[in-house]
């Protein structure tokens, strides 16, 4: 791995063994010091929000949303970052079936945070090193509200290229500056709503093409939330106030993307992904953390200026990841079977995967004060551990956050620190079905590694999808398995 990681170019420190607690990095507890004193957190295992496309039609969590969150309780990782994307209005769905908070779901919100606690006790013998948040969503662009097949977007601004790839019609207005206010308010509520239900902190979420992120680069935006820095980040800044009014003394955290690209197309030649030309159009004034000029290479200098407003804001938590697996799941999550919506990825995916730590690394640099948590982990499969102790052990990052890995092989965090060995047979292994079921209008789960979802018939209707979707055998993705 590490030779594979140096032949492109890439230098990450990683170790020959893995390591079990006490002696691991990673079992190490972290001290938080924010707003309302001080909370240890047990050890450096994260796990990432991860939606099912499974709750039910008011909003609630399902049996399958359950079953998905309890494996997450007893998975071993002592912070849980947010469980999944939780709408905070009926019209900010990115599916019928997403989790949406209010008054009259929050209940089931409050049943399942106290569950959660409980089989983490039952498992660990304590919960009082677990930090447990809720991750609060307008899904914006993305917006699928009543029927997953009827895009009912909302959005900051027109963008050129993801009008034309999603068929926005030039004619439909961004968002008012009206109509922003009651989502602020919406935060606000569905914050305070959290608070009660028992979580510790709410994610204001800042990735990954939705709502709040694309707020980040309304450049082009007329009026208060759009042009320059400050205008772009009232939006943030707003629903960080409302959240602190509703909800005094629930803390915050922000999972961001730290850089974007240009949208990716697939070459329907080759299938290989390649970004839209935009040499006619620069500086290219539609991305956060990209360079203007160059606009498939990141640029960090408003994303370190924005980690410094959230500092002074007195946030604490922030989670990197990167752009949006709507137009570029290759920076996102990197992957060896791409998703039947995407493309072959456009570079080695470890690439993407180191891409990710290496970023997080100079964001971390810049603003020591701040908890990390890096994303794009479930590439590294075997070697996980091996980087993730070294790279917490070296101060890249705070916290390992495992997304993709925690479907197929949920305690993955217990078998590292307790055992010091994994079950190769459970590890992630990139085959893309938990996106592949949601994209064909399914409920997602690791279809090929989890035996309840092998059996499930999704399994089978979407070993069909995927042949229609083949791709020449000159690039399979094996090509890039790495040595
Ligand atoms: C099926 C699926 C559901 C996801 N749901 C969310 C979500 O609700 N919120 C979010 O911020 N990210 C979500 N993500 C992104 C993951 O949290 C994570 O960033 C990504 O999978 C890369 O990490 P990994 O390499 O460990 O999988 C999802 C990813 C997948 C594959």
């Amino acid at each position: 791995m590490a030779e594979h990681l140096n032949r492109l170019g890439w230098c990450l420190p990683i170790d020959e063994q893995i390591l079990t607690s006490p002696s691991s990095p990673l079992s190490q507890p972290v001290e938080i010091t924010w707003q309302g004193g001080n909370r240890r957190v047990g050890n450096r295992f994260a796990v990432q929000p991860m939606e099912g496309w499974d709750g039910e039609a008011d909003g609630r969590p399902s049996a399958l949303t359950r079953r998905r969150w309890l494996r997450f309780a007893t998975s071993g990782a002592k912070l849980i970052w947010g469980g999944e994307a939780v709408a905070v209005l009926p019209e900010a769905r990115a599916n019928p079936n997403q989790l949406w908070l209010n008054d009259r779901t929050a209940a089931s919100f409050e049943a399942l945070c106290k569950d959660f606690v409980k089989a983490h006790r039952e498992r660990f013998g304590q919960e009082n090193d677990l930090l447990i948040g809720l991750q609060l969503t307008h899904s914006g662009r993305f917006c699928r509200p009543h029927d997953k097949n009827r895009p009912e977007p909302i959005i900051a601004y027109h963008h050129p290229i993801l009008d034309m790839k999603f068929g926005l019609s030039p004619d439909q207005p961004p968002v008012s500056d009206q109509e922003l206010a009651r989502i602020v308010r919406a935060f606000g509520e569905a914050a305070r709503l959290a608070q009660t239900a028992g979580f510790d902190f709410v994610d204001l979420k800042h990735c990954h093409g939705y709502l709040g992120h694309e707020f980040l680069s309304a450049f082009d935006r007329p009026g208060p939330y759009g042009g320059d820095f400050e205008n772009r980040t009232r939006l943030l800044r707003e629903l960080v106030a409302a959240a602190r009014d509703a909800a005094p003394g629930l803390e915050i955290g922000v999972r961001l993307s730290a850089y974007d690209t240009v949208p990716l197309m697939k070459d329907p030649e080759n299938g290989q992904g390649h970004p839209v030309d935009v040499s006619a159009h620069l500086p290219y004034r539609w991305g956060f953390g990209v360079n203007q000029l160059e606009p498939t290479l990141p640029d960090l200098t408003e994303t370190k200026a924005l980690l410094r407003l959230l500092s002074s804001l007195d946030i604490r938590l922030v989670n990197i990841t990167a752009s949006s697996p709507y137009y570029a799941p290759h920076l996102t999550r990197p992957a060896l079977f791409p998703p039947c919506d995407g493309y072959l990825p456009p570079e080695d995916p470890l690439e993407g995967a180191a891409r990710l730590q290496s970023v997080t690394r100079e964001l971390k640099a810049t603003a020591p004060e701040m908890v990390f948590v890096s994303s794009g982990w479930s590439y590294f499969q075997n070697f996980l551990p091996h980087l993730g102790q070294a790279l917490v052990r070296e101060g890249w990052t705070d916290f390992v956050g495992l997304g993709r890995m925690m479907l197929s092989y949920p305690d993955f965090p217990a078998d590292a620190l307790e055992k010091g060995r994994l079950d190769p047979k459970r590890i992630c292994r990139t085959f893309s079905d938990c996106t592949n079921g949601p994209r064909n209008g399914m409920i997602s789960g690791c279809y090929p590694l989890d035996p309840f979802y092998k059996t499930r018939p999704e399994a089978e209707k979407l070993k069909t999808i995927k042949l229609r979707h083949m791709i020449p055998s000159d690039r399979t993705p094996a090509n890039l398995i790495p040595s």
